[in-house]
Formats: C-alpha cells, sequence, structure tokens
C-alpha cells in the first residue's frame, strides 16, 4: 500500500491525499460503506459502483467467520470474488463487534470467547486467529485485534485495556509475519488507538502505536457515547502524535457533523452505519438538516428527494412517493433511502477533499456545519 499526501490545509488540519493498493486508488478524505455480511444493506454491487462509485468499502470479520464461515471465503477465491467488488475493502477485526453484539464475552489476556449472536455457539477470538481469519476474507486493509472500551470508562480499566490491545498488537505483527497472504495481492495491517476519553492514555498510546511502523493508523474508541466535544479532543490529541505521512481512520464516525469536523482535525478515513441504518428507519441526511421522511409532513410533497441531487433517487423519485413507500412498508423505500444517503455521505467527503484542494475547506466546513445541524 502506498499513500500520498497531496495537500494539508493551511486553515486547519485537512488533508487531501491518495491511497493505492492492488485493488485501486483510494481518494482521501473517504468514508466507507458499511458491508457488513459481504453486502451493504439494500445496496446492489452494480447501483454501489456505479451511482455511489466508492473506492472503498468495509466488511466485518466477526460476522463474515460466523457466516458463511471463512472456509466458504477461501473457496470462493476471497470475499471480492464472493462478494462481485473488485475494488478495494477493509475489514474490522472484531475487536468491536464481540463486544457490542456477542452474549457472554470473557475478556482475558490470551483473547476474547463469546456466543454467536446468531445460534449461540461458543468462539474464541485471539489476536492470532483473527490475522488467520482477516488472511482468508482477504480484505485490503486489516485491522488489529483490539478491545474497544466503553463510556464511561474508569481510569484504570482504561488503562489496562490499552495496555492489552498494545500486547495483541504485538501479537497480531509477529503472527501476521509468519501468515503468507492467501491471495496473488498483498494486505496491509493498520494498528488501532485506544484509551478512552483520557488524554494521557490517548497520547500513551498514540505513541506505541506511532512506533509499530505500520503503512497507516486507526482510532478507535470513540463515538461510543461520548460527548462530540469529548471526541474532537481526543482525536486532536492522536492525531498530534501519528505520523503525517500515513493516513488516518476514525472508526466508527459518524454523522455528517462529525465527518467534517475530524477532517478538519487530520482524519481521512472514516466508516459508519448511521447512513445506511437510519435509512432504514426513515432518516434522511441532506445539506440543509435531517429528514424523517415517515413524517405526515411530506405525505403530499411532491418536490425531488433532495434537489441537489447526488444519485438517481433524487430526482427520479418525491418525498410524497418515499413516504408513502416506507407507509406501506415496501422494501424500495429502504433501498432508495440508503442510496441517496451513501450518496449524500460520499459527496460530503468528495466535496471536503474539493474544498480542501481549491483553499477554502475552513470556510466551507464552519458553513456546512450550521447549516446540517438542523431537522426539516
Ligand atoms: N469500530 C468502531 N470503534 C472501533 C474500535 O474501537 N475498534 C474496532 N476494532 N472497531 C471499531
Amino acid at each position: 500500500m502506498e499513500f500520498t499526501l497531496e495537500h494539508t490545509d493551511p486553515q486547519s488540519r485537512a488533508r487531501a491525499g491518495e491511497i493505492r493498493t492492488a485493488h485501486g486508488s483510494i481518494a482521501t478524505p473517504i468514508f466507507m460503506p458499511v458491508g457488513t455480511a459481504a453486502s451493504v444493506k439494500g445496496v446492489h454491487q452494480r447501483e454501489l459502483r456505479e451511482e455511489i462509485d466508492p473506492d472503498i468499502i468495509l466488511g466485518n470479520t466477526y460476522h463474515l467467520y460466523l457466516r458463511p464461515k471463512t472456509n466458504i471465503l477461501e473457496e470462493a477465491g476471497g470475499l471480492h470474488k464472493f462478494m462481485g467488488w473488485d475494488r478495494n475493502i477493509l475489514t474490522d477485526s472484531g475487536g468491536y463487534q464481540v463486544y457490542s453484539l456477542s452474549a457472554n464475552r470473557k475478556i482475558k489476556e490470551e483473547g476474547v470467547k463469546f456466543k454467536s449472536h446468531i445460534d449461540g455457539s461458543t468462539h474464541v477470538f485471539t489476536p492470532e486467529n483473527v490475522m488467520e481469519i482477516q488472511r482468508t476474507i482477504g480484505a485490503d486493509i486489516i485491522m488489529a485485534f483490539d478491545e474497544c472500551t466503553p463510556y464511561p470508562c474508569d481510569y484504570n480499566y482504561a488503562k489496562r485495556s490499552m495496555h492489552m490491545t498494545h500486547r495483541w498488537l504485538d501479537r497480531c505483527i509477529a503472527h501476521l509475519d509468519k501468515l503468507p497472504y492467501k491471495y496473488d495481492y498483498p494486505q496491509t495491517l493498520f494498528p488501532i488507538v485506544q484509551g478512552s476519553t483520557y488524554k494521557d492514555l490517548r497520547q500513551q498510546s498514540a505513541e506505541y502505536i506511532a512506533s509499530s511502523g505500520a503503512e497507516g493508523n486507526a482510532i478507535g474508541g470513540l463515538s461510543v457515547g461520548e460527548p462530540a466535544e469529548e471526541m474532537y479532543a481526543m482525536t486532536e490529541v492522536v492525531c498530534d502524535i501519528l505520523p503525517e505521512d500515513k493516513p488516518r481512520y476514525l472508526m466508527g464516525v459518524g454523522t455528517p457533523i462529525n465527518i467534517l469536523e475530524n477532517i478538519a482535525l487530520g482524519i481521512d478515513m472514516f466508516d459508519c452505519v448511521m447512513p445506511t441504518r437510519n435509512a432504514r428507519n426513515g432518516m434522511l441526511f441532506t445539506a440543509h438538516g435531517t429528514i424523517n421522511i415517515k413524517n405526515k409532513k411530506w405525505e403530499a410533497d411532491y418536490s425531488p428527494i433532495d434537489e441537489m441531487g447526488f444519485t438517481f433517487v433524487d430526482k427520479e423519485y418525491s418525498k410524497a412517493y418515499l413516504r408513502h413507500l416506507f407507509a406501506a412498508n415496501e422494501y424500495l423505500g429502504k433501498q432508495i433511502a440508503t442510496i441517496h444517503n451513501l450518496g449524500f455521505y460520499l459527496w460530503l467527503v468528495r466535496e471536503a477533499r474539493r474544498r480542501i484542494l481549491a483553499g477554502d475547506f475552513r470556510e466551507w466546513k464552519d458553513k456546512m456545519v450550521k447549516q446540517m445541524d438542523k431537522r426539516l
């Protein structure tokens, strides 16, 4: 993997860059649509490619390991082939899903024992087997196995957990060194900074992660319920320490406003279920605020879904039609809303990149943050 830093905004820490892998080039800042179980829920790969056009999507080790299971992915020739997606993929390590989804998890130095949310069966994730699973899934970028601490988190717990995440990183790196690539392209490991909302822990963790010399670095343990100001404070502390010449990925973030504020602090990569999950509940993101399309207010509003029109659905369908689809519980409603939201998120990061390169990012960001902070 290679990364070129093209431009840094003089009025903020925002950056424009390019990541290159065997599956193509990724213009940054980027938002990665979440395709948890080998599918961006409700969106065909063709629509994803042609309408939303992201350079990279995200998959989840936890889900893919439980279903369809790694042997199926291996026989298929890896996740790209299995799902018919020839652009970049990043897989999360399970270091978050195992805490948020599984039952009866027990965390020890060796790893995490958990029960599947699908059938209750017992499994163990260790730094070593998570590297093996991610080799088999075959994403271009793979994540270290970590513990994502909850919010709020007691200082001593956060400190112990952070040190364990660091030891787990060493085990991930040592084991990965022994595992050849499974397919005909390389993979890159990103380590993850933890440390909850404690500045001194975040600094220590960022220094440890930076010293691992990885080709890209991630920040975890944020957007877990803390106030946005605390998230921004932690991002700032960590970005001060992580190397300038490597991409920085803020995991699980966030709202359109969170994304712009974190781009301004030096983040290059984002993922979040919000545009897809909220779409399925009828919530639309726009440049002028959010819309609950189920609201009676839209019943006879025949204007297009979004006048700015980032994808075909915005121009072809009216708010009244989309509201009707939700009221009638038609599948198509969720699909249209998902395409709209992903189209908007991808427009947002592309526009941010354009503004960074043009030199007016800061002004535009401040205007957008005010403008988007509304319910329509
Ligand atoms: N996704 C969101 N936050 C996290 C985190 O802290 N760790 C991992 N592995 N994934 C995440």
